[in-house]
């Protein structure tokens, strides 16, 4: 039975959807099964998997469906027996639709950029995975290259007892250009820094869950 890692945060343009698509890549690269799920209405992932069509033949199938988030638990059941990770895309601002994710999920990812303010607004997802009992993490994405920010926001989620992966997705064209090709950066641009990262991610998250 698949693993299912349900991509959440309350707080829009996070880089929920960009986490979904560069993790069903990179782990499809590393030769799991993966099917995808979207329960957001604006169907950006869905649109992503559109694209993705047209490259066929040259990439792997990733299986996508878009439902309500009233019909997951139904939808996760079928998907599931023919993949080994479910990665469910989530709304932002849609309180009742996460809780049901996060209910259904093996482990919580919850991106965040590395400030004070979208630190502070990670809290409510990480508090609604913690009260649902699910396993949690923080990935911090778009971190800048260099600069204080990063330790900063080390320090603030340590003071709020955040648990952050140890990888971290930095802000990079690179993934902006592999979603507008339908791709993700290990495919589009596979010996660049951004997929290098992605690979780095999925391998954590594989340990995590065992
Ligand atoms: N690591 C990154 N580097 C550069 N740009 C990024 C990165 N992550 C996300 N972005 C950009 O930030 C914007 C928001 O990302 P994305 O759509 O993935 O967030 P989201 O949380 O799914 O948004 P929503 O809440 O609307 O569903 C997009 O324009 C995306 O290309
Ligand atoms: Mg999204």
């Amino acid at each position: 039975m698949a693993r299912v890692i349900c991509v959440a945060q309350q707080k829009g343009g996070a880089g929920k959807t960009t986490l979904v698509v560069q993790l069903a890549t990179a782990f499809a690269e590393a030769g799991r099964r993966v099917a995808m799920v979207d329960t957001d209405p604006q169907a950006s992932l869905a649109g992503w998997a559109a694209l993705r069509e047209r490259a066929a033949g040259r990439v792997a199938e990733l299986p996508l469906s878009a439902v309500g988030g009233w019909r997951l638990g139904v939808e996760l059941e079928r998907v599931r027996r023919a993949a080994d990770l479910v990665l469910v895309d989530t709304p932002p601002h849609a309180e009742a639709e996460a809780r049901t994710a996060v209910r259904e999920a093996d482990l919580v990812l919850v991106p965040s950029q590395p400030s004070p303010l979208d630190l502070w607004a990670s809290r409510g997802t990480l508090e609604l995975a913690a009260r649902e009992g699910r396993a949690v993490r923080l990935l911090l994405n778009r971190v800048p290259a260099r600069g204080r920010s990063i330790a900063e926001a080390e320090a603030a989620m340590a003071e709020a007892g955040m648990a952050a992966l140890e990888s971290r997705l930095g802000n990079r064209q690179a993934f902006v250009r592999a979603i507008a090709r339908g791709l993700g950066v290990v495919e589009s641009e596979p010996r660049s820094r951004a997929a290098a990262e992605s690979r780095a991610l999925a391998a954590e998250i594989a340990a995590l869950l065992g």
